[in-house]
């Protein structure tokens, strides 16, 4: 049932009417006289429903809905004086609900009020499913049930509809620029350009023309005009990768250009504006990139309007699992290779590794494994050597059942026997089980009972396993 609703319009009498009209209802009425005082409104007040007028000093109806609908999507009905019909239909494409022509009409007012019940049904309904997912650890592409995870994706959903600039910073591979391209699909310029530039792998003296475009002749070899991604950009998103690689007298341009939003291509005369969203990212720590001169200070300030710092995998052990899983099938589904899922033992030594490379180094451990699995389950063997390691785990790994929700008779690798077995039973049952965990990879199997590998062979060949 709606309960609150909120009218916004610059004319006094007109806001009074109808909040009249609305509380003979039984509706619980906020006003607001601009849209900016809406926007206000709308975070103290929380109200189910809002009808705005659409021409308005300062922030327009139009605006307004295109602001609401990512920030906080209600159903929104917005009133037209006439000749306004068309801006009306332009705010529906943009999400608005409904219009209604002014003077408002009673009876009409009422129809629309009831089919925005069901709307707000609609959409409350798409808020809790969003939130569902985020809960079994997907947001967007990316993937993680991590506290630390989490704590990002609600970050991101926080920041996204905003033009905010935004500085992503995290260890190599950790998934910065796939923090960044969702932070730009969960934006209202998702249907424009994503455009990326690593400013490590471009040389300094190309970096330039590369960000903002040349004219024909501006250098030696110049040969033809040069869109720059600042112009590619343009009502999209632009992130900017390695940023405390960029040269210092770049930053300075660059810190320029984003305060005036303008710029000129190199050589040329024309002032091109560009309506751009700058999401920056740095594998080093940006506060240390400081003081060692290579991030300039003022940069950092402009960038770091908001901070998300993605952690390195071996501090959240939690999204192990999920992402060597997600990882496998993702190769398959691109390449037509089958999974048959990971071995328990495999799946506890990727925990414990600590994945120096993050997600990536993961990543291509996994896809390499699928590989070389052809179709059967991922075990030890088809892992790199330095994730399987050469110390021996403890049995039963009783803290990786709690980090990582692994079931505990996954992570038992432990030998129990009976009273009354011999010396004999009792190695052969070891060497069983160790062999068991390591996938038949006898090599591993003597690392880690602490035995030659040719005693190993030795025994293998003395119990006939
Ligand atoms: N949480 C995640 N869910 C799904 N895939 C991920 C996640 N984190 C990283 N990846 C994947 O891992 C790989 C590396 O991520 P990405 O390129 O975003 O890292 P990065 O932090 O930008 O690394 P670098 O600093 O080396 O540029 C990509 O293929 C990405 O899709
Ligand atoms: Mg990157």
């Amino acid at each position: 049932m709606l309960d609150k609703i909120l009218v916004v319009d610059d004319e006094t009498s007109c806001r009074d009417s109808l909040r009249r009209l609305l509380e003979v209802w039984g509706y619980n009425v906020v006003s607001a006289g601009t849209g900016e005082k809406a926007m206000e409104m709308v975070h103290e007040h929380h109200p189910e429903a809002i009808l705005t007028d659409l021409v308005m000093p300062g922030m327009s109806g139009i605006e307004l809905v295109e602001k609401l609908r990512y920030e906080y999507p209600v159903p929104i009905i917005v009133m037209s004086g006439q000749g306004t019909i068309e801006t009306a239909v332009e705010a529906i494409k943009l999400g608005a609900t409904d219009f209604l022509e002014k003077p408002v009409e009673p009876g009409k007012l009422k129809i629309l009020l009831e089919k925005m019940e069901e709307t707000s049904e609609l959409l409350a309904e798409n808020r809790r499913l969003r939130g569902e997912l985020r809960d079994r650890g997907a947001f967007g592409m990316l993937r993680g049930v991590s506290a630390p995870m989490k704590s990002v994706f609600l970050q991101i959903e926080k920041v996204a509809p905003s033009t905010l600039s935004v500085l992503i910073a995290g260890e190599s591979g950790t998934g910065k620029e796939l923090v960044a391209r969702t932070l730009h699909d969960l934006s209202p310029r998702r249907r424009q350009e994503f455009v990326a530039v690593n400013c490590a792998a471009i040389p300094a003296t190309l970096l330039e023309s590369e960000i903002f475009g040349h004219e024909r002749g501006a250098f030696t070899g110049a040969t033809n005009r040069k869109i720059g991604c600042f112009e590619m950009a343009h009502r999209g998103t632009l992130f900017l990768d390695e940023i405390a690689e960029m040269d210092e007298s770049l930053q300075a341009k660059l810190l320029r250009v984003l305060q005036e939003q303008k710029f000129r291509r190199l050589g040329g005369r024309e002032v091109i504006t560009a309506d751009v969203r700058v999401v920056a990212a740095t594998n080093r720590d940006p506060k240390k990139a400081i003081e060692e001169g290579r991030f300039r200070e003022d940069l950092y300030y402009r960038l770091n309007v908001f901070n998300i710092t993605v952690p390195p995998l071996r501090n959240r052990k939690e999204d192990i699992r999920m992402l060597a899983t997600h990882f496998a099938e993702e190769y398959a589904r691109k390449t037509g290779a089958t999974v048959a899922g990971i071995d328990p033992a495999a799946l506890v030594r990727m925990i414990h590794y600590p994945w120096p490379g993050n997600a990536r180094e993961l990543k291509n451990a996994v896809e390499r494994a699928t590989l070389l699995s052809a179709g059967a389950t991922i075990t030890l063997e088809h892992l790199p050597e330095d994730v399987i390691g050469d110390e021996p785990l403890d049995a039963p790994h009783l803290k990786l059942v709690e980090d990582t929700g692994l079931a505990p008779e996954e992570v038992k690798t432990g030998v129990t026997l009976p009273i009354g077995s011999s010396m004999e039973d009792a190695e052969r049952s070891l060497i069983t089980s160790t062999l068991e965990h390591t996938g038949g990879n006898k090599t591993q199997a003597a690392k880690i009972l602490g035995v030659s590998l040719k005693t190993m062979h030795n025994k293998v060949k003395k119990y006939g396993l």
